[in-house]
Formats: C-alpha cells, sequence, structure tokens
C-alpha cells in the first residue's frame, strides 16, 4: 500500500521557517514599541502621574489612618479630557505613590467634577463615625456626596444626591470642604461664577448660604477654590486660593489668592479690592489645593501641572497630565505685606544621591557646563551673587543643541523661564516659550531651589517667595547644567546639586 502523504507536514516544512520569521519580527517590533509603563520619554519620575490616561486637578486631598489620600480628575479611556471620574493614589510620605482603582464613576446624575473629602469624625452625616466623605460637583453644576467607611477603598455615593442644585450661573463648581472648629460646623467654599461662596452645614448633607466673595482677578471662570489658616507673628490670617481659567501671567489658567480673615462665614480681605497676588508665575501650576487634615498641622499644597490652553496637545505618550511637588506654605512678612511662600516637602530629600558642590565659580561667558552633572532628574540648590550683567542664570536639561534657561533679567526686575516649544514631533499647539515673576533683587543674592524632572522644571526663588513651574518637553538624553552671564559675569557663591531617585520601581 503506498504511503500517504500528511499535507500538513509538508506545508510546515515549506513555509515553517517563514512563521517563525514573521512571528520573530513582530515580537522584536512589540519589545521596541512597547516601552515599560513610567519609563515612557517625558514621563515624571518623582511626580505623581497616572499609569495610563488622562489627569487634571487633583482632587479630594484628605489625610487618614496613615495615608495621605490624592484623588484626581481622570478619563480613563483616553489621553484628552472626557467623561470625568475620580482616580486614587496613596502615599504615606507624600513623595511614594501607590496607585489605586478608580473611586467615583459617573452615575446618573452626571460625571464627577473636582471637590474635596473630609474624614467624618463624629458621624455627623451618618455613614458612620470616621467615615471618608467626599463633597463633589457634578458636570451639571449640582453638587453630590459620596462615602467610604473602608479608607477610601469602596465607595458608595448618597442616595439623596445631587445634595445642592445648580444655580443661575453656568458654573458652580469645586466645593472645598472642612471643619471649622471655632464654629463648630462644616463649611464648604465653592466656586460660582466669578467668585467664592461659603455655605455652612452641621452634617455634610444640608447646606446654608453664608456669603460670597469677588476680588482680584474677576475676568475669567474662577475654579476649585480653598480656603485655610496659616500663622504669622503668633496670629491667624485665613488664605484663600482661587484657581482662574484664563488671562494668568504666564496666559492661560492660573491660581490667584488672597489673605485676611474668615470667621466661618465671612472672609474679610486684608488687601484692596484691585490687588491680584499670583500663587506661582509658571504657566503650569492650576487647580491646586491642600491636604486636610494633614497629622503634623502643616499646610501642604498640591496642583495640577499643566495649563488648559495646551493641555491636551502636549505631546506625552500613554498618560495626560501630572501633578507638581507636594509644597509646605506659610506666610512671610515682606516689604509688601504678607506673602504666601511655598517649599518643597522635607521628605523629598529620602530621593537624593549628591552629584556634587561647589563655592564661588565665576562665570564670565555665554556658557560654562558644569562637569560632572548629568540627570533628567535632578535637585540643585544655588546661591549667585547680584550682577549687573545683561541677563545671567543657568540652563538645565542642557546639551549643545537645547535646553530650559532660567534667567535674571536686571533691567526688567524680573526671573524667566525660556523653554522650548517644539519637539521632534513639531511645535507643541498654544505652548508659550517664556514667562516671568517680578523679582527685585536690592542688592540680595538670588537664592535657587529647582527642580528637574524629564517634563518638568520647578524653579522656588528667595525661599519659595516666587516660584515658578513649568512643563519643559526637551528631549533626551539632553541632561546637563550650565551657567551664563551675558555681557558681565557672575559669581555662584554656592551651588550643590543632587540626582533625584525615580519614586516608580524598577521593572520585574
Ligand atoms: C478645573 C476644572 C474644574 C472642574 C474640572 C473638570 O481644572 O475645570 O473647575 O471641576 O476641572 O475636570
Amino acid at each position: 500500500m503506498a504511503a500517504r502523504i500528511d499535507m500538513s507536514k509538508i506545508w510546515l516544512l515549506m513555509f515553517g521557517p517563514v512563521i517563525v520569521l514573521v512571528i520573530s519580527i513582530i515580537g522584536l517590533f512589540a519589545m521596541q514599541t512597547s516601552v515599560p509603563v513610567y519609563q515612557e520619554t517625558f514621563r515624571p519620575q518623582y511626580h505623581f502621574s497616572p499609569p495610563e490616561k488622562w489627569m487634571n486637578d487633583p482632587n479630594g486631598l484628605v489625610y487618614f489612618d496613615g495615608e495621605y489620600h490624592l484623588f484626581y480628575q481622570y478619563h480613563p479611556y483616553d489621553v484628552i479630557w472626557g467623561p470625568m471620574h475620580w482616580g486614587h493614589a496613596v502615599s504615606t510620605d507624600l513623595v511614594h505613590w501607590e496607585n489605586l482603582p478608580i473611586a467615583l464613576e459617573p452615575d446618573d446624575n452626571g460625571t464627577i467634577f473636582s471637590g474635596s473629602a473630609v474624614i467624618d469624625v463624629n458621624n455627623t452625616a451618618g455613614f458612620g463615625a470616621n467615615a471618608m466623605v467626599a463633597i463633589y460637583s457634578y458636570n451639571t453644576q449640582t453638587q453630590g456626596v459620596a462615602y467610604s467607611t473602608d479608607r477610601g477603598r469602596t465607595w458608595t455615593k448618597y442616595a439623596g444626591n445631587p445634595i445642592m442644585p445648580a444655580l443661575a450661573t453656568p458654573d458652580f463648581r469645586d466645593p472645598k470642604v472642612f471643619w471649622h472648629e471655632e464654629s463648630g460646623q462644616w463649611v464648604m467654599v465653592i466656586a460660582a461664577g466669578r467668585e467664592a461662596q461659603f455655605y455652612t452645614s452641621p452634617n455634610l448633607l444640608d447646606w446654608t448660604f453664608a456669603s460670597s466673595f469677588a476680588a482680584g482677578h474677576i475676568v475669567a471662570t474662577w475654579e476649585v477654590p480653598d480656603i485655610f489658616p496659616l500663622d504669622i507673628d503668633g496670629e491667624t490670617k485665613w488664605v484663600l486660593l482661587v484657581s482662574v481659567g484664563a488671562y494668568a501671567p504666564a496666559g492661560g489658567s492660573g491660581i490667584q489668592y488672597f489673605i485676611g480673615d474668615f470667621d466661618g462665614s465671612t472672609f474679610t480681605n486684608d488687601n484692596p479690592t484691585g490687588t491680584t497676588l499670583w500663587l506661582d508665575y509658571g504657566a503650569d501650576n492650576y487647580a491646586g489645593t491642600t491636604w486636610n487634615d494633614e497629622p503634623n498641622g502643616e499646610r501642604i499644597y498640591i496642583g495640577w501641572l499643566n495649563n488648559w490652553t495646551y493641555a491636551n496637545n502636549i505631546p506625552t505618550s500613554t498618560w495626560r497630565g501630572a501633578t507638581t511637588l507636594p509644597r509646605t506654605l506659610r506666610l512671610v512678612n515682606t516689604a509688601e505685606g504678607v506673602r504666601l511662600a511655598q517649599a518643597p516637602v522635607a521628605a523629598l530629600e529620602s530621593l537624593r544621591t549628591p552629584l556634587g558642590t561647589w563655592d564661588d565659580l565665576t562665570i564670565s561667558s555665554t556658557e560654562q557646563v558644569i562637569d560632572g552633572v548629568a540627570g533628567r532628574t535632578l535637585e540643585i540648590i544655588a546661591e549667585i551673587e547680584p550682577s549687573s550683567a545683561e541677563r545671567w542664570g543657568l540652563k538645565v536639561q542642557r546639551s549643545d543643541e537645547t535646553g530650559t534657561r532660567i534667567v535674571y533679567s536686571p533691567a526688567r526686575s524680573s526671573l524667566l523661564i525660556g523653554r522650548g516649544d517644539t519637539t521632534s514631533a513639531g511645535p507643541i499647539y498654544s505652548f508659550s516659550p517664556a514667562f516671568g515673576a517680578p523679582l527685585e533683587l536690592n542688592g540680595d543674592t538670588l537664592r535657587l531651589h529647582i527642580f528637574v524632572d524629564e517634563s518638568s522644571v520647578e524653579v522656588f526663588a528667595q525661599d519659595g517667595l516666587v516660584t515658578l513651574t513649568a512643563q519643559t518637553f526637551v528631549e533626551p538624553p539632553a541632561n546637563g547644567l550650565s551657567f551664563f552671564a551675558d555681557n558681565g559675569d557672575i559669581t555662584v557663591k554656592h551651588l550643590e546639586v543632587y540626582a533625584l531617585d525615580s519614586i516608580w520601581s524598577a521593572p520585574e
């Protein structure tokens, strides 16, 4: 009997090698294009950003039972703004973050906009003692409540939502709620058009209008207000933060603040109505608020490191959006009056590896590179003697071709950031290339504390009295540091540089 020819074997012999080759090529290609999470180009290494997709405002900042909670405006299905959810992460030190599942999802009342969270220690709302209660806006500009009795891990929406109807103004949102000890009640500050409104409540569910406040920058919609006490010279002052959607000093969205008094129902401004104080002169610090119940009595702030003008266009890949560094706030006396100052939280020092210190460096050229400094994640502390050089300062994320400049201009009495507005993919739509903060040195040294993290630069000048926060899409491998003085020279009295570790664990 003639042997049967097994056609399947012949096919395999003929095409087997071709199939193996094709599979190998696909595998190689996939390996090259799928970069591990938190290792993509431009991915912040020690700032919070979600594992994937879009984030905007930080929300519901509250400390409870050993954890700092960071909820945030999250669109889990795309890298542009869309139907809002609350994403969730926790930290025990404000530096390392653990990503948790989505906390709040849209429901029949709408999608979940910004808001705050409190710990209801005395069970005023009836959800249980120590329930974590979120008070947030729906996109319909009504307000809702949700609660968790398992440390924020699972959430139940209040059956009586919405607890506050929309107003006639199209913008009524972003409630910040806190327990006001002196008057023994809950207080809410909420944005309403171009003013902030205050409401009070015994139980987080029934709210009574108390007062409204408007001053300063009122040429754009107010959003994401916050109010909190800070002591200065043995006196308690109240600081009101308000995010404004447009026409901030660096263009687009930014944050103004007011200093005054608050008695549980009314805020009184210490400054004339026309005075506008800005929290940050950089383009990328928006919708920031502070933690409720911080255990060490500190007032800690975090913002969205972005600007609505171009937020949907920034050239990141699998994710879009990050937070600023967490910053400790304090009040200081200045010649102009009491002002807010910011400092990166001290726990960030745990990420440091020293790269060197230098003293009395004379810079008398248009560029002097600091040898031995290379890093995409750097902390730089510099003290520079005032100089009459035309422009002077330093360049981070430096290569021969590119970099981000931090410039002091004596003629303009300002500290500026100059950043590239183009990547190899083309110009970044609406991205402003330069902006600055007013800063008179009056013979003082320029004291800079700078954080560089892959696609951002945060500058704290004069002990945090002036801050400039900016996204900077300088492509790798640019990672150097240099100083410059145009038409003159400068003395860098002291320089200290650290490489900062990534907070995201190394891949398996
Ligand atoms: C601020 C903001 C808030 C709003 C949220 C929507 O950036 O516009 O007013 O609640 O973002 O995502």
